[in-house]
């Protein structure tokens, strides 16, 4: 292994160029090495921008053994075929959510690594938050005591603004490369959060998902969800809801609330406290920790400097595969529940 991390970036689109490039350049420890794209001319300017290589496909880039380990930011529906190909390739594998578009996929993705016996990281982002790290400290304090119920939203206008190729022709909007819609692309973050916030696991779900909002380029409704809504219980108990939507348009919502028996945690229902600790009898604690994330405040995420930092020092995965799996599964479960209008468990889940 190089001193420095050598990375390859396959995908070069908008994560790609917001948060995972820059954050390798902004690392010491990190160097940049190539990068592909199914465009071969971003893959190109990209490569000139950082005096770096473009490669002519993803497997020639993960055949380079001057690359340790490679970001991969593509469309959905290729996150498994080139992350399994990247790991039996001998590359540590950062891997934008979610994982993959199918149950199986997803566990050929965390077998493939437990086969290389290299790092494996989905881009959870949502866990490196000062506030949701400060507000998973509080849980773990016991400031809440039990929990009992919870509510999560991420929300915001839509991808289609969004993606380095915006428009309704959006890839996003295309059920062959995306599969899920809002619930895959923004209900893994929050279901991943709760697990990450609580400890506990998802273990049954009843959901609805609505095409009700977005058009494709031909002007009909897309074929993927636009809004989900899922009723969540968890592996103590408590019930709550997570709802995903691409139609808040005008503001974004990335709000959470917890409710123990001894209290209550509020996470970005205020810009200017970010974490509040509400309990009976006593003043209200606020916590001005930084400002909320969103895609027009994109801030250091902190996943690459984890990634980079884990893979040198040899710990295991900040976000390991089985962790995301665990996320994954509650996924599928909503997108089973709205079809077939029943409660769907996860006995994988239970812990
Ligand atoms: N963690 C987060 O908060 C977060 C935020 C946004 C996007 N994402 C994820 O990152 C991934 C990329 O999203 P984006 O917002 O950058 O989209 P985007 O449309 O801006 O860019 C996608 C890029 O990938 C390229 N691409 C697509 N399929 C490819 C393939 N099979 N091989 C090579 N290149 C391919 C496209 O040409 C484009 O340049 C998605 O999986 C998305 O869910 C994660």
């Amino acid at each position: 292994m190089a001193e420095r991390l050598h990375i390859g970036v396959i995908g070069c689109g908008k994560i790609a160029q917001v948060r995972h490039i820059p954050e390798y350049v902004a690392n010491p420890n990190a160097k940049l090495i190539g990068f592909f794209d199914r465009s071969a001319e971003r893959a190109d300017e990209v490569a000139t921008r950082y005096n770096a290589l473009a490669y002519g496909s993803w497997q020639e880039l993960v055949a380079d053994p001057g690359i340790d380990a490679v970001s991969i930011c593509v469309a959905n529906a290729s996150h498994a075929e080139i992350a399994i190909g990247a790991l039996q390739a001998g590359k540590h594998v950062l891997l934008e959510k979610p994982m993959a578009t199918t149950l199986e996929d997803c566990e050929a993705v965390v077998a493939a690594a437990d086969a290389a016996g290299k790092l494996l990281m989905l881009g959870h982002n949502q866990r490196f938050t000062k506030a949701h790290k400060l507000a998973r400290d509080l849980v773990t304090s016991g400031a809440i005591g039990r929990l009992v119920t919870f509510r999560t939203t991420f929300g915001h206008g839509g991808p289609e603004t969004w993606s380095i190729d915006p428009g309704s022709n959006t890839w996003f909007f295309n059920p062959q490369l995306t599969t899920m819609g809002a619930i895959g692309d923004l209900g893994v973050h929050k279901t991943d959060l709760l697990h990450f916030l609580t400890g506990e696991r998802v273990v049954a779900v009843s959901a609805l998902l609505a095409s009700n909002d977005k058009l494709d380029a031909q002007g009909t409704p897309i074929a993927v969800d636009d809004n989900a809504v899922a009723l969540y219980t968890l592996s103590n108990g408590a019930i709550g809801t997570m709802m995903a939507s691409w139609s808040f348009h005008g503001a974004e919502d990335n709000s959470t609330v917890l409710y123990g028996q001894d209290g209550i945690i509020e996470i970005y229902t205020d810009p200017d406290y970010q974490v509040k600790l509400i309990r009976p009898g006593q003043p209200v604690e606020q916590f001005s920790v930084e400002a909320i994330q969103t895609n027009d405040n994109q801030t250091t995420s902190g996943v690459i400097d984890a990634f980079v930092a884990a893979v040198l020092t040899g710990v295991s995965s900040p976000v390991s595969g089985t962790e995301a799996l665990a996320a994954m599964r509650a996924i599928f479960a909503c997108m089973e529940s709205s079809r077939t209008g029943r409660v769907v468990t996860i006995d994988k889940n239970k812990i």
